[in-house]
């Protein structure tokens, strides 16, 4: 009998696992030329490995050689890699949408992976809150800065004698903490188990999307309760939940007790606060911390990278860029005016974010069957994105493997407006654009430039002796030197500038 049982389970998951891969691969016909297809390579090793090392010289000579949108096979499916002419028609069209084709690629209905489905939940509480009261907004600057110092203290220590960053905790620590002073609020901002989580998080959730992704689709909704990261996903969410509830219930009690006293509830202007305050919010709090976590700490930690290992190369941009920090905020005080007039910080940013920026852009999956303005049919499901490889292109960038720093200055003095850091355009689209434009952007650049010019006030910053960095390429995307070997030492105190 129960041999039967055990017989008809196996051949029904068998019967689900076929199916499910017959659907997978009937949804995979290619509309446009794949790029990567080799003759004999039939397990496809050569044309993800080719993705992997190489999609940025597939893209280029397949869109020159094709005169049309190309297909890149990638390990997670096929991708549709369109013209950067056809940018705006991208982000203007409804038929198209980002948060749909992140829900499927990060897998935002696995357990464990809430804090995804919070982010591009249908209701858009988290986005629109980012949209109206983060952006922009020049009150939060005073507690971002006061988070940094202590933050530094913590993770750079004040030796003045050379020594090794950690690369990986000493740069997103410092990122962390200086972003949950404006997400979480006084009370965890700087607590170290709250640290722990929270970047714990971002690290196992990515990990854990990289490890679903080298299962067959079919499989990973079963193999993800066994997978390493996706069980970290799991456990550390939980204990983010129990953390946020307990301040959650804190702040609650603090309201009812300053009725009763007839006074006025304490404020506070943090996200968590702000999510407290919309009605009918189902969301638990701790799954809005590690939604706001995973969009802001791996990006903006990625950026905050590169900039230090781009200005240790270029020394003499330091103390053009101190003069420029204290002047702007003797002359305006600490505010946007002053972060506003950072402009060669700011040129420098945009620069050290072209060192390593996607070579894709404005990722979208079909909603509905769509057709591109030449009548092409696209079909619902297919998943697309816009070449931005101009941003090494030297029609567009003099000398565009070089890094320069003052490159965007220039452009913004010669009048190009899209040349300020926290703008997206077809030549430099890493923040994507139209409805879906990242709405962090303003607030990465905030807390960038209030990083930045501590930073350069109060260390100075080299490259270990003999060692060079890169970035590293892998797809699509591109990630920092994951192994930079930066050296810091701590400043005299010169009294230059009090933050
Ligand atoms: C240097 C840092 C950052 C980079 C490079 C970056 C990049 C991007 C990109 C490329 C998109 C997709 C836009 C599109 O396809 O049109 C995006 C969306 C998003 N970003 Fe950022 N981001 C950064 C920082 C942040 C920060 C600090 C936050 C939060 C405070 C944030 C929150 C979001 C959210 C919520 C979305 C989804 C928007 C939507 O689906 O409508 N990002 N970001």
């Amino acid at each position: 009998m129960l041999d039967q049982i055990f017989s008809s389970a196996f051949t029904w998951t068998l019967i689900a696992i076929l199916a499910g891969w017959y659907r997978y691969a009937t949804k995979q016909r290619p509309i446009f030329p794949v790029v990567n297809d080799y003759q004999g390579d039939f397990f496809r090793r050569k044309a993800y490995r080719e993705y992997n090392q190489n999609a940025k010289r597939l893209i280029v000579e397949g869109l020159a050689q094709h005169g049309s949108p190309i297909t890149l096979r990638t390990p997670d499916g096929l991708k549709i890699v369109l013209p950067s002419a056809l940018s705006d028609w991208v982000k203007t069209n409804r038929d198209l949408d980002h948060q749909e084709l992140i829900r499927e690629e990060y897998f935002a209905g696995f357990p464990g992976f809430e804090a995804q489905y919070t982010l591009h939940a249908p209701d858009n509480i988290l986005i629109n809150l980012l949209r109206t009261k983060l952006s922009q907004n020049g009150e939060i600057i005073p507690t971002v800065n006061r988070h940094i110092g202590p933050a530094l203290q913590h993770y750079w220590g004040d030796s003045g004698i050379w020594s090794p960053l950690d690369w990986e905790s000493d740069t997103m620590g410092i990122i962390s903490r200086a972003a949950a002073s404006i997400f979480v609020g006084p009370e965890k901002a700087a607590d170290t188990e709250w640290q722990t989580v929270v970047q714990a998080y971002v690290r196992e959730y990515f990990a854990a999307v990289r490890e679903l992704h080298a299962w067959h689709a079919p499989l990973r909704r079963i193999v993800q309760w066994f997978l390493p990261h996706s069980s970290a996903c799991r456990e550390l969410l939980g204990q983010a939940r129990a953390i946020m509830q307990q301040v959650v219930q804190k702040r609650e009690q603090e309201a009812r007790t300053a009725e009763q006293q007839g006074l006025a509830a304490p404020q506070y202007n943090d996200v968590l606060s702000w999510t407290m305050q919309v009605p009918n919010n189902k969301h638990p709090a701790g799954d809005i911390q590690l939604a706001l976590a995973m969009a802001a700490l791996f990006t903006t930690t990625e950026l905050f990278r590169q900039i230090l290992i781009d200005i240790a190369k270029h020394p003499e941009l330091v103390e053009p860029l101190r003069q420029e920090i204290q002047k702007s905020l003797s002359d305006h005080g600490l505010g946007l005016a002053a972060l506003a007039k950072m402009e060669l910080l700011d040129s420098v940013m945009k620069e050290s974010q072209r060192q390593i920026p996607v070579t894709v852009g404005l990722e979208r999956k079909v909603i509905r069957d769509t057709s591109l303005p030449d009548g092409t049919r696209l079909p619902k499901g297919s998943h697309i994105a816009v070449d931005s490889t101009d941003m090494w292109n030297p029609e567009v960038y003099e000398d565009p493997e070089a890094f320069d720093g003052y490159r965007f200055l220039k452009r913004r003095h010669a009048g190009e407006n899209a040349s300020q850091f926290v703008q997206s355009s077809r030549e430099h689209n890493v923040f994507g654009g139209g409805r879906h434009i990242c709405p962090g952007r303003f607030f990465a650049a905030t807390e960038l430039k209030l990083c930045l010019a501590h930073i350069l006030f109060e260390y100075d910053l080299r490259l270990k002796e003999g060692y060079d960095s890169q970035p590293m390429a892998h797809g699509v995307y591109a990630i920092v030197d994951p192994v930079a070997q930066l050296e810091i030492r701590r400043r005299e105190k010169t009294g230059e500038l009090a933050f």
